[in-house]
């Protein structure tokens, strides 16, 4: 009830000041407490992590790792802060995000607004326990963007359990270019050195845009598997703006939510058709049959952000907890056992 009021009334305000507020509320203790939500049936691997649940928060939401501890106790088996850029910028002019409330979705076009990779580490050092990742991007005004990548993780990387190589943000300006096969081919051989650099490399997972057609996601995924890229996440916020209702809806940026869930599901599903790399499905995930649409569809673990704007922060709760009775319904001992289950559906 208190959460619905809270929703309510931040959903009168800007979207960014909510947001603001949102954080801010995590940082000081409100919002539920329980920690991960565990059972045997929902506790699995990542490549390599042993995750609590596979309901993750996407990239993002904490940008800067200010508000960990109270993402930590809602629920998350696993979170991803940033983006972080080596340099501290201050992203696109505002207005910068849109609800579109008839649609269960958003848009948005920060552009990599972060306080640097400096401060993000600073802060990651200082966080608890728990399964925490770090998105890498590049400094708009960067003339080496694929050494930005290779930086960050540089800087960040002692202080998390994983990092994510996003090129698949719509809002700066041409870095979905990194995404064609010599470029991608690049950037992540300079990642892998900077990984093995590391006194603890970590598992380095590669973001993609749903944008793209079958034979790209077949380039992607060799390049992937070659470089040593330990997961894909699939997918980004999308260009496209099909089937919108809300007044929002010509705004430039990603779309996200609602709309994301098929066309981001289709491509994990085809992802799953080429490559033997875990998946991490993300794009429109806001309840537990679609987060276990996705790991049917050939997801080891999810992801969600948008879904939190019309959900509330029990949100992440009520999908894992949700998800364990799905498992125990259809008779899969743990979520692995569920893995691909779907995929024809979707091809
Ligand atoms: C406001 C906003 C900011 C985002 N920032 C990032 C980011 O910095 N890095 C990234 O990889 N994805 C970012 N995303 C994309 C999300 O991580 C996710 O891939 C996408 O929103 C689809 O999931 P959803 O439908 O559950 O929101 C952002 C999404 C939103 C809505």
């Amino acid at each position: 009830m208190i959460e619905r009021l809270g929703l309510a009334a931040l959903r009168t305000l800007d979207p960014e000041r909510a947001h603001g507020l949102a954080l801010a509320a995590l940082r000081g203790g409100l919002g539920p407490r329980g920690g991960p939500v565990m059972s045997p049936r929902l506790r699995t691997t990542l490549a390599g992590l042993d995750l609590p649940n596979p309901v993750g928060l996407a990239a993002g939401f904490d940008k800067n790792a200010t508000a960990l501890a109270g993402l930590a106790r809602t629920g998350f088996g696993w979170i991803e802060i940033g983006a972080a850029t080596p340099r501290a910028q201050p992203g696109n002019p505002r207005p910068r995000l849109f609800r579109l409330a008839e649609d269960r979705a958003a848009i948005n076009r920060f552009g990599f607004n972060n306080d640097g990779a400096d401060a993000i580490a600073a802060r990651l050092a200082r966080r608890g326990s728990g399964i925490a990742g770090l998105n890498l991007g590049a400094n708009k005004d960067s003339d080496d963007r694929a050494g930005d990548f290779a930086t960050v993780l540089a800087t960040c990387g002692a202080h998390v359990d994983f990092a994510t190589v996003n090129v698949s943000s719509p809002n700066t300006e041409r870095l979905r270019d990194l995404q064609g096969p010599a470029a991608l081919a690049a950037l992540l051989t300079r990642v892998a050195e900077a990984n093995a650099a590391l006194d603890r490399p970590v598992p380095v997972f590669l973001k993609i845009a749903p944008d793209l057609s079958v034979d790209a996601l077949g380039d992607i995924a060799r390049i992937a598997e070659d470089t040593g890229i330990a997961a894909i996440v699939a997918t980004n916020t999308t260009l496209s703006r099909e089937g919108l209702k809300s007044a929002h809806q010509n705004e430039i940026g990603g779309l996200s939510g609602q709309p994301l869930f098929e066309m981001s599901t289709r491509i994990l599903a085809a992802l799953s058709g080429i490559t033997t790399l875990p998946l991490i499905g993300v794009g429109g995930v806001a309840s537990a049959d679609q987060a276990y649409a996705k790991i049917r569809a050939g997801a080891s673990a999810v992801q969600l952000y948008t879904g939190l704007v019309y959900g509330g922060a029990s949100l992440a709760n009520r999908i894992a907890d949700g998800l364990d009775t799905l498992l125990k319904r259809d008779g899969y001992a743990n979520v692995a056992d569920a893995v691909s289950t779907g995929r024809a559906d979707w091809t």
